[in-house]
């Protein structure tokens, strides 16, 4: 059988990725429609060498849809995801709309692809890109001993925030090499040569949004809201691939050993972790463009009977995004297949 895909928000640097996973793993698509604002409607893409014509979500009919990926942003999501859902199609939103609704299930595919099938309202979401690649590390070590404490600081790419924040750090890179004036506008201060501990906005408590997405989130998928996480999330100028130094509490004590042996057969994981200059990974030299979850520097923590340090690096675009979007598509795709 095959499937009539949409991918809202297709001219976007998560939509455009979505493009080429889909046609990377042949998914099996019937017709292809790309989706985007009025601003874009009219203009070409490419899909395994021909040419497909984007057309404006606002005017679009949704009722020969059967799966339809969305990032556009969280309201083009609250507004369209349930027209879509509506008209038939099953909705799988990267945008937090519906999260942390109890009636949408937050899969990551290696992880609780069960939760999949409990959807009453067709949409499924897809977790935020620093969640994502935490998951599949955390989630054997969290079966087999017990997670209660996380402790986590992210080391964010700009791709994150779409085309507008890779462009702006590749602007104010040239404008800074050649001693102009830079106006911040993506972000609130100067990305170039600089970091910023602010993604998302502020909250009552202190902590941005975008670090309590990875307490909300961590808790729902791996379905135990007595995690304690604390996390600090910090942008950096890299264009592709997030990086995490975690730290670790565990009920029942692992060891490094124990941790690279569990992790090195973990579904999607990579254990790059040799003692030596460039033995461990970094979102240049292993994580952008590729599918895994690299983790390394797994020490134990000699600070605390049982903790255990990690370092985390994935392309926040493909499995941050797309490419758990598609693996859900996938799975979608098999339910009505088996
Ligand atoms: P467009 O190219 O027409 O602006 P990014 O995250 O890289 O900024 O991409 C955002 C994606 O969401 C783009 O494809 C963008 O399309 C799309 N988008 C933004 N706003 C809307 C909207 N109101 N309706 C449909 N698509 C939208």
């Amino acid at each position: 059988r095959r499937f009539n895909v949409a991918i809202v928000g297709a001219t976007g640097a998560v939509g455009e990725t979505m493009l080429s996973i889909l046609a990377e793993r042949e998914f099996p698509i019937g017709r292809l429609f790309a989706l985007a604002s009025e601003r874009s409607a009219g203009g070409e893409i490419d899909y395994r060498g021909s040419k497909i014509t984007v057309e404006d979500l606002a005017t679009f009919d949704p009722s020969q849809v059967d799966i339809a990926l969305f990032s556009a942003g969280g309201s083009v999501s609250k507004e369209y995801a349930p027209k879509f859902a509506a008209a038939g199609a099953v909705v799988i939103d990267n945008s937090s709309a519906f999260r942390y609704d109890d009636d949408v299930p937050l899969v990551v595919s290696e992880v609780n692809p069960h939760a999949l099938k409990n959807r009453p309202r067709g949409i499924i979401a897809n977790p935020n890109c620093s969640t994502m690649q935490l998951m599949p590390v955390l989630a054997p070590i969290h079966r087999e001993y017990g997670i209660e404490r996380v402790n986590v600081a992210t080391y964010q790419s700009v791709s994150g925030g779409g085309r507008s924040a890779l462009e702006e750090l590749g602007k104010q890179t040239a404008q800074i090499m050649n001693f102009q004036e830079i106006d911040p506008q993506r972000f609130p201060v100067q990305i170039a040569f600089n970091l910023i501990p602010h993604i998302d906005d502020f909250q009552p408590n202190g902590y941005t949004k975008e670090e309590m997405k990875l307490v909300w989130e961590t808790q729902k998928i791996l379905e135990d809201s007595s995690i304690q996480v604390n996390p600090t999330a910090v942008r950096v100028p890299v264009f592709y691939g997030h990086s995490e130094a975690v730290n670790i509490e565990t009920k029942k004590k692992i060891t490094p050993e124990a941790a690279r042996e569990l992790l090195g057969k973990a579904a999607g994981v990579e254990v790059v972790d040799r003692h030596e200059a460039g033995g461990y990974p970094t979102p240049v030299t292993h994580a952008s463009g590729k599918d895994p979850v690299f983790v390394g520097r797994i020490r134990e923590d000699f600070s605390h009977p049982r903790g255990l340090n990690l370092w985390v690096v994935a392309d926040n675009i493909r499995k941050g995004a797309a490419l758990n979007a598609v693996q859900l598509a996938e799975l979608v795709a098999a339910e009505s297949a088996g």
